[in-house]
């Protein structure tokens, strides 16, 4: 069943939510691709899937540094163990492992607890840290800045 974005997940801090949003998209995207059977797809949505998750996390770590949040080193580390238990899940896919399945389900049960556990307990800080740093750098938008600085001025 596909992921539904719910309004628990919301962490109120509209560039992260809509990350969020994404790599919820992605899981279902993995889900579809497993669904129909074709492996390539699933392949490609495992790298995809990857490389915007550790953006995210790259992303978030930045704000958090610069808010100057107590626990960063702390959510840095679980950041670091997830991108290391999905980096061994694509390692084993590529080795032929079918792994998909339980990839999948690792992913739509971790995001949830990590948003809803280790992501919300940095809004306060987060969100004060954005503010200063808007009325700090007057010229144009410091956020903005950030996004594109981590996932290209698309995003
Ligand atoms: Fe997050
Ligand atoms: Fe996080």
């Amino acid at each position: 069943m596909a992921m539904a974005w719910a309004s628990y997940l919301e962490t109120g801090i509209e560039v992260i939510d809509n990350q969020h949003m994404r790599i919820v998209d992605y899981i279902n995207r993995l889900e579809e691709a497993i669904n129909g059977s074709d492996k390539s797809l699933v392949g490609l949505v495992l790298v995809e899937l990857e490389d915007y998750c550790l953006s995210h996390f790259a992303f978030e770590e930045h704000l958090q540094e610069q808010a100057g949040y107590k626990f960063a080193a702390e959510h840095k580390a679980t950041h670091e163990n997830f991108a290391k238990r999905l980096g061994k899940y694509r390692e084993k896919y590529k080795a032929g492992e079918d792994v998909a399945q339980q990839l999948h389900s690792m992913l739509s049960t971790w995001l949830v607890h990590h948003i809803k556990r280790d992501d919300m307990a940095y809004v306060p800080d987060v969100t004060g840290g954005i503010d200063r740093m808007n009325g700090d750098r007057q010229k144009g938008d410091w956020l903005t800045r950030s996004v594109a600085g981590f996932f290209g001025k698309d995003s």
